[in-house]
């Protein structure tokens, strides 16, 4: 069945790989109303994708032939979808309703949950109010928040995106082992008014150790004995790792929560504590919303569906290997960093489920940078470089106050709209009628773009908890939809692992004092000059 719809899908690559964008509105006058659509509260445009409408209905058709809705209920229904590791996957029960009864490989959760929903909001407003305080019995004002991938990049991201302008309680994010991401968030802190909270669902990653090992040095040095762990919390999946390391208090999730799905469980204390249990609350119930679009739109009008669609097409029909993410947003700027994990650590795979080589695309290179910024720097490449980079423009209407935006994201749309329609080498020529015929022809060849390059745009009205929670759990889902599509396990990472085992090994080799027999020449030669 899959077969048969893949071929189909090759076929209409094959006739349509030169059928132009811009044509397909008058092919087709329902182009607009078939590929465009509201999702829990946001608006996509998948009309400039370079599809026709013949090519769009073969990219329906492989979904359903993939599975897609099968594979949807079985996450849903807590199966052990992440096959190598023989873990359910259910972060939508983390952002479910209360009364909800999501069970993980049979066992029930959401009671769990709900304790630890309640426990950290608990937490937090006694920590907001200033009834819980530090060791001197001082109000906090700063949370460090230490921790990496998955633990650092939604949270951040949602914090960013949602964050006062002047909030009373400061939120600070260190991931990097470089000593510096520290000493920079440590900052103009008073230790007596910092709380460090540990986020590492394993509780051995080395660069979050090496971090908590440096934040739990600065407290110790200004700090009583007593009542110290009060400042030390550790939000984990190995709640005695973190004890044994010195927290005066942790909040526990499962291993059914993969790390880049994880923003929605205890992981994001920092923001619950930072924004209000009510705010993180508010996100949840946007990303909920996005669950149940998710589960019970038809696949025509789904929207991770269909995004997960565009990104297939782009990839297998057209050959294209790199997407570009800009969001108008300057809350939003860590986007393209986020989708970096969530895509590429999910679906950067090169084996199928049943450890066949995947003949297939899997992920394209994801990158990006806010909206106008990237304007100003990767955009030429996506004007009129060789290679065709489909583009995604988030577009937020109200970024900032309650005025529209419209110097914002009229260029977003100014970008998207030339993207596609270009500018014709006569048009260019016409434009410099003055100069000199060889040196305008010349000219001309430089100001002309091939436009026909496919975008999509998502509208948000404004930088909300539910549009922000509903945005990310779009892109959850529709990375989830691809994985099914290309059979592969989206929710492991063991191409993170080997870096992981031979960074240990030279280190092994510094203590050592040097290069051990058989590292080859290359790395023997850099690591002696890093060490001389
Ligand atoms: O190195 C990759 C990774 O395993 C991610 O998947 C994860 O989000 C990150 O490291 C951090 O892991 P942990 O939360 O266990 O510290």
């Amino acid at each position: 069945m899959t077969d048969a719809a893949w071929t189909a899908f090759d076929a209409a690559a094959d006739r349509d790989r030169e059928a132009k964008i811009l044509d397909q509105f008058a092919a087709d006058p329902d182009r607009l109303s078939r590929m465009t659509l509201e999702a829990a509260g946001l608006w996509l445009d998948l009309s400039k994708q370079s599809w026709t409408r013949e090519a769009f209905d073969a990219c329906l058709e492989l979904a359903r032939a993939s599975g897609v809705e099968a594979a949807r209920a079985r996450l849903f229904g807590g199966e052990a979808v992440n096959d190598t590791e023989g873990r359910a996957v259910l972060h939508p029960a983390l952002r479910a309703a209360d009364g909800a009864e999501f069970r993980a490989l049979g066992e029930p959760v959401s009671a769990e949950v709900a304790e630890v929903r309640g426990a950290m909001a608990e937490y937090a407003t006694a920590v907001r109010e200033g009834l819980e305080t530090g060791a001197t019995g001082k109000a906090f004002k700063a949370i460090v928040h230490v921790g990496i991938g998955g633990s650092d990049l939604g949270p951040r991201l949602a914090w960013d995106a949602l964050r006062p302008l002047d909030p009373a309680i400061d939120v600070r994010f260190v991931a990097n082992i470089d000593p510096r991401d520290m000493a920079e968030a440590l900052t103009g802190l008073d230790p007596e008014t910092t709380l460090v909270i540990v986020v590492s669902k394993t509780f051995t990653t080395q660069e979050t150790l090496a971090n908590a090992e440096r934040a739990k040095a600065w407290l110790a040095k200004a700090l009583p004995e007593a009542g110290r762990e009060k400042h030390f919390i550790g939000v984990t999946a190995a709640p005695d790792r973190a004890q044994a390391f010195g927290c005066g208090r942790t909040f526990a999730f499962r291993d059914w929560v993969g790390g880049r799905y994880s923003l929605w469980s205890a992981v994001s204390l920092s923001c619950v504590i930072g924004l209000g249990p009510e705010v993180f609350g508010r996100m949840l119930d946007g990303a909920r919303a996005m669950d149940a679009h998710f589960l019970n739109a038809p696949l025509e009008r789904n929207a991770p569906v269909l995004m997960g669609l565009a990104q297939v097409w782009n990839v297998d029909g057209l050959k294209r290997r790199a997407r570009s993410v800009a969001p108008y947003a300057h809350g939003l700027r860590r986007l393209p960093a986020f989708l970096q994990q969530l895509e590429m650590e999910s679906n950067g795979k090169r084996v199928r489920r049943d450890g066949s080589p995947a003949t297939r695309g899997t992920c394209p290179v994801v990158f990006g940078e806010p909206g106008t910024n990237g304007q100003h720097a990767f955009f030429q490449q996506i004007h009129q470089g060789p290679e065709v980079v489909p583009a995604e423009f988030v577009v937020v209407r109200r970024t900032h106050g309650d005025a529209a935006e419209a110097p914002l994201w009229a260029n977003a749309l100014a970008h998207g709209q030339a993207l596609m329609q270009g500018k014709t080498t006569e048009a260019a020529r016409a434009e410099l009628s003055g100069l000199d015929p060889a040196e305008a022809d010349r000219l001309a060849a430089h100001k002309t773009f091939p436009g026909d390059r496919p975008s999509t745009t998502i509208v948000l009205e404004a930088l909300t908890p539910e549009a922000v929670g509903a945005l990310i759990a779009l892109y959850e889902h529709k990375t989830f939809v691809e994985g099914v599509i290309w059979d592969i396990n989206s929710f492991d990472q063991w191409g993170v692992e080997l870096g992981k085992v031979l960074a240990q090994a030279i280190l092994r080799d510094v203590e050592a004092g040097g290069p051990s027999d058989g590292l080859d020449p290359s790395t023997a030669d850099l690591l002696t000059r890093l060490m001389d």
